[in-house]
């Protein structure tokens, strides 16, 4: 094992907390900063990941993070803006700190998730395109001195995950209409375990540096259609009410200025592009369908199913 300590950036995230076990499992040392590691449970006792509080985002403490560690990887990212955390700041300022320390300690080795869809020059949103920005700046510098490669995944899904998991919630509550911005846009759901998996056996394959692997799962829905999955899943009787363009677009204008911007205007514009490989990404097996559907069979009764995700969200 040539890259045995590595700085897991982001690690406190829902594919980070996945990739931080599956790294110890393979026998790694894991470094994990972030901002709360008291709510780390489940990482705090296994042997081989490190948690520490820390501020990221500061050059500084960034480059005393790289000491001692063979490799980086970044799964930092944020879907909607704030005051103190912009796209920019986030998805570009903060890569070009990365590759900055990876030099100051010849750290060689750089792992970082980006998006499908991620265009520095004609992505749909601010989102897509500064994923994009800062992808194509960690591989320009890859060439010079950094083995890089880099990951695309469509929308990520697991028992823990934020996506399903939202509407889920909602359907749940929802008891006659749920009208639902951009039904038709397109995904093929990756499943998480997948993605990691992905992940780790990259670190050490050569053939993987100067990569960007576009990674989708076996199947692709509209959101509606993964929507009506969710609600069989939960016998939810909830109507899904596709909206057309011009409504979808007033949707977002209006939560967006509500608290926890639930949908805003960029997310409407990631929804313009499809979230798929087409024949062309890494196509990883778990079925979005078969996870779903497995999960009701086990936890057939819908209090118990609740349960089941509520313990895994502990
Ligand atoms: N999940 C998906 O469906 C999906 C699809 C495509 C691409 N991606 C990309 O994959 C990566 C991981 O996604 P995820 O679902 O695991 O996201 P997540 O659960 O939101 O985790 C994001 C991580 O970034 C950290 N972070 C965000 N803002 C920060 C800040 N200002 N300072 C310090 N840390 C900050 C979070 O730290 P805290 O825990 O402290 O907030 C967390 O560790 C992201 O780059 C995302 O864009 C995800």
């Amino acid at each position: 094992m040539k890259h045995r300590n590595i700085l897991l950036l982001g690690g406190s995230g829902f594919v980070g907390r996945h990739l931080a076990i599956e790294l110890a499992q393979r026998g790694y040392q894991v470094t994990l900063p972030c901002r709360r590691p008291h709510r780390l449970k489940e990482l705090k006792v296994l042997t081989g990941i490190t948690l520490l509080e820390a501020n990221i985002l500061q050059q500084e403490t960034l480059n005393d993070l790289c000491t001692g560690h063979d490799a980086v990887i970044n799964l930092v990212g944020i879907l909607n803006e704030s005051t103190k955390a912009r796209f920019r700041k986030i998805h570009v300022d903060f890569v070009k700190s990365i590759v900055a320390a990876c030099q100051t300690h010849k750290i060689k080795r750089l792992l970082h998730v980006s998006a499908l869809g991620a265009n520095q020059a004609s992505g749909s949103s601010l989102y897509l395109r500064s994923k994009g920005e800062g992808e194509n700046l960690i591989h320009t510098f890859g060439q010079k001195d950094l083995q890089v490669t880099s990951f695309q995944p469509s929308v990520i899904f697991g028992a823990d995950d934020s996506f399903i998991n939202r509407f889920a919630g909602i359907l749940k509550l929802c008891k006659g209409f749920f009208p639902l911005a951009c039904p038709n846009s397109r995904f093929s759901p990756v499943y998480v375990g997948d993605v990691v998996s992905f992940m780790a056996d990259s670190i050490e394959q050569p053939h993987s540096h100067g990569q960007r692997y576009p990674l989708c799962g076996p199947e692709t829905y509209t959101l509606k259609q993964i929507l009506q999955l969710i609600n069989q899943a939960q016998e939810s009787s909830c109507h899904i009410l596709g909206l057309p363009d011009s409504l979808s677009r007033l949707q977002a204008i209006i939560l967006q200025m509500l608290p926890g911007k639930l949908f805003t205007l960029d997310n409407y514009r990631s929804l313009q592009t499809p979230s798929t490989c087409d024949g062309h990404g890494t196509s990883c097996h778990t079925s979005l369908s078969h996870f779903i559907r497995g999960l009701s069979t086990q936890y057939n009764k819908k209090t118990d199913y609740d349960r089941y995700r509520q313990q895994l969200k502990r």
